[in-house]
């Protein structure tokens, strides 16, 4: 049994889709405190069947003993955290308190529970600002990441690494890059509590209405067109390398730690976004060029090869696919209310 934590966040619920139908028996948990229950309806409506799950904060770590002596858990994909770099930077505690303990309450459970199968959800956010665009999973890690989100993404990594000098341990430590998109049914999305930060989900909502406009931070950038440069990566395609990471862990053909990016390869700037979500979609995105914001990195994608050689794992769906399916996603959220 693989035990899915944030199980009806963003890449949660993606994951726990692809998961089941791939034939795997999972049990999800999560607190709700950046998503909903109605998730698990619509992951119901998509699959047919009722996936097992259970409300619980995983920073209580009695529960987290409960829980794993409840269920038979093998293997651990491990989602759940704060994820917003802006809060981060307002409120560190929280976001040191809750990732960080999180980590180490499951890590706790592995050495109690016998579990040596893994797979932590990581970020290009440590590389920081890299000395190279394409980036691979051999370059030096930041110092300090830019923000305290980062950070935590950064001491997670090295709280396992140290975990696995010691204890059995197989992990793989998924270093995302910019995931949008949505599932086709439209019914799972990007859907964070209050006013999105991220591109995609701001821009949905300005096209759709309910924000005036999409601020562009910055067009004076050292890149083409002036705007930043991100690898941006479907949702879909990276729930399927959850997948594909935990069942090449239980086949031995990842022993130890691996930190592998996931990305396409292929940088696109913020205009280069809009104009292909105009094409996607027919519809008219209402933009301003802002000053920069904070903390942006130039330009920066992956070197997605080690995910390929290691996983057998490459992305399947391209720009317009995720655009189109972000859209669907605002657009049948609106038709339920
Ligand atoms: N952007 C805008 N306007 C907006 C929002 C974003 O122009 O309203 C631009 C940003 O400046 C950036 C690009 O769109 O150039 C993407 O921004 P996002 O906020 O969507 O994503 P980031 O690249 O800033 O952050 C993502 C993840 C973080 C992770 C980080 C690592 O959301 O979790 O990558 O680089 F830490």
């Amino acid at each position: 049994m693989i035990l899915v934590t944030g199980a009806s966040g963003y890449i949660g619920s993606h994951t726990l889709v692809e998961l089941i139908n791939a034939g795997h028996t999972v049990i999800g948990v999560d607190n709700f405190s950046n998503s909903s229950p109605a998730v698990l309806n619509n992951i119901k409506k998509i699959l047919g069947v009722q996936v097992p799950f259970m409300k619980l904060d995983l920073s209580d770590q009695k529960a987290v003993e409960t829980l794993f002596e409840k269920y038979p858990i093998q293997s651990i994909i491990h989602f759940a955290a704060y994820k917003s770099v802006g809060e981060s930077v307002q409120e560190p505690l929280k976001y040191y308190r809750n990732n960080l303990l999180t980590l180490i309450n499951l890590l706790e459970a592995c050495k109690d529970f016998g579990v040596d199968r893994f797979v932590f959800s990581s970020s290009c956010t440590v590389y920081g600002e890299p000395d190279s665009m394409k980036i691979n999973e051999d370059a030096i890690l930041a110092t300090h990441a830019a923000s305290p989100y980062g950070n935590t993404k950064k001491i997670s990594e090295q709280i396992i690494q140290d975990y696995c000098k010691i204890h059995p341990l197989n992990c793989a430590l998924l270093r995302y890059f910019n995931p949008i998109g949505s599932h086709e049914s439209g019914l799972l999305g990007d859907e964070p509590n209050g006013v999105p930060n991220n591109l995609i989900p701001y821009l949905t909502k300005v096209v759709d209405g309910e924000l005036p406009f999409l601020s562009v931070f910055g067009g004076d950038y050292d890149t083409p067109d002036g705007t930043c440069i991100r690898d941006y990566i479907h949702v879909v395609d990276l729930a399927k390398a959850h997948q594909m990471a935990i069942e090449k862990i239980g086949s031995g053909a990842i022993q130890g730690v691996e930190a592998i990016n996931l990305g396409t390869g292929v940088g696109k700037s913020v205009l280069e976004v809009i104009q292909s979500f105009e094409a996607a979609t027919g519809e008219k995105v209402n933009y301003k060029i802002v000053e920069r914001r904070a903390g942006d990195i130039t330009a920066i994608f992956a070197d997605p090869s080690k995910a390929k050689d290691l996983l057998g794992w490459a992305t399947e769906l391209d720009l317009k696919d995720m655009l189109k399916s972000a859209w669907k996603f605002q657009t049948t959220k609106k038709a339920k209310h």
